[in-house]
């Protein structure tokens, strides 16, 4: 189906929920096409953007099957056509932490899934949104979110720091091919800083035995420091806003 002409186009993943429901919120203004990738749709969201006038597309996908979504994504993308948009902009938001302990006692199937959603979906996606977008006039832009845990290690989280770290040095790698073309796309992997959403919870909620570093979490919580999920989206929309978005392939919205 070919989308209204509008001037910016967002990839989302990750909306139904968390910091990624309240970007897609902040995203739904008249003149954005917003396209929302998770294993739920939202009917909230629906209605908030036609309220708004904005288009909004919703596609319930298990990000740990990506493999499909990467030709889906680059046939939806061609359908729009290359002439409609201002901008075009990948925001890989959609992570998870899964089991919570030491490398030794995982569960394969847990770690697979922890790899294939926090890592590969996110390459595989924006290798199929560059792919598809290349001759396009309009500015393109790549975010990936990050953590913290992707640069500091942690116990008893592997396989999460792993995504992470990932994602970081294969956006550094992104940024490097793409500064070789004229009107290459920008690329940021961006630690959000901590945010009161179901992972932080998940994070509190494990057994301490397994989890050294739970009571550390536990404290972000009572002392008040954990950002809401709107102030989060907030600071991260803004930073993908800044005319120098890219110039650090990573970054923290702390710095
Ligand atoms: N919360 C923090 O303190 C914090 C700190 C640093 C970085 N981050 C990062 O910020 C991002 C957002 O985190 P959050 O706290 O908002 O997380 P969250 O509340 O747990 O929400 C995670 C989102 O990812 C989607 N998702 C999870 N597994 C999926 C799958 N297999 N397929 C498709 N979608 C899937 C979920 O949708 P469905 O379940 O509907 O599929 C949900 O929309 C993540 O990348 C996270 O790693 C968070």
């Amino acid at each position: 189906m070919r989308l209204m002409t509008t001037s910016h186009l967002y990839i989302l993943t990750g909306a139904s929920r968390g910091m990624g429901l309240s970007m897609a919120r902040q995203l739904i203004v008249p003149g954005h096409t917003l396209l929302c990738i998770s294993r739920s749709e939202s009917p909230a969201l629906s209605q908030h953007a036609q309220q708004a006038g904005a288009a909004l597309v919703q596609w319930c996908h298990d990000l740990a099957d990506s493999r499909t979504l990467g030709p889906r994504l680059e046939s939806w993308l061609h359908e729009q056509g290359s002439t409609s948009w201002r901008s075009a902009t990948l925001i890989n938001n959609a992570g998870v932490i899964s089991h919570i302990g030491p490398l030794s006692q995982a569960d394969p199937d847990d770690l697979a899934q922890a790899l294939r959603v926090g890592l590969e979906a996110p390459m595989l996606l924006t290798s199929a949104f560059l792919r598809a977008t290349e001759s396009w006039t309009a500015t393109r832009k790549v975010l990936n979110i990050s953590s913290g845990l992707g640069r500091k290690p942690m116990a008893s989280q592997a396989a999460y720091c792993a995504a992470k770290s990932g994602m970081d040095h294969f956006s550094r790698c992104v940024a490097l091919e793409e500064a070789l073309k004229t009107g290459g796309a920008k690329i940021c992997s961006l630690a959000p800083g901590v945010i009161d959403t179901e992972m932080q919870l998940h994070l509190r909620s494990a057994d301490s035995e397994a989890f050294p570093d739970r009571d550390s979490f536990e404290r972000l919580k009572t002392s008040g420091q954990l950002t809401s999920p709107d102030e989060a989206a907030r600071r991260v929309l803004a930073c993908l806003a800044r005319p120098d978005f890219g110039a650090q392939p990573v970054a923290d919205v702390r710095d």
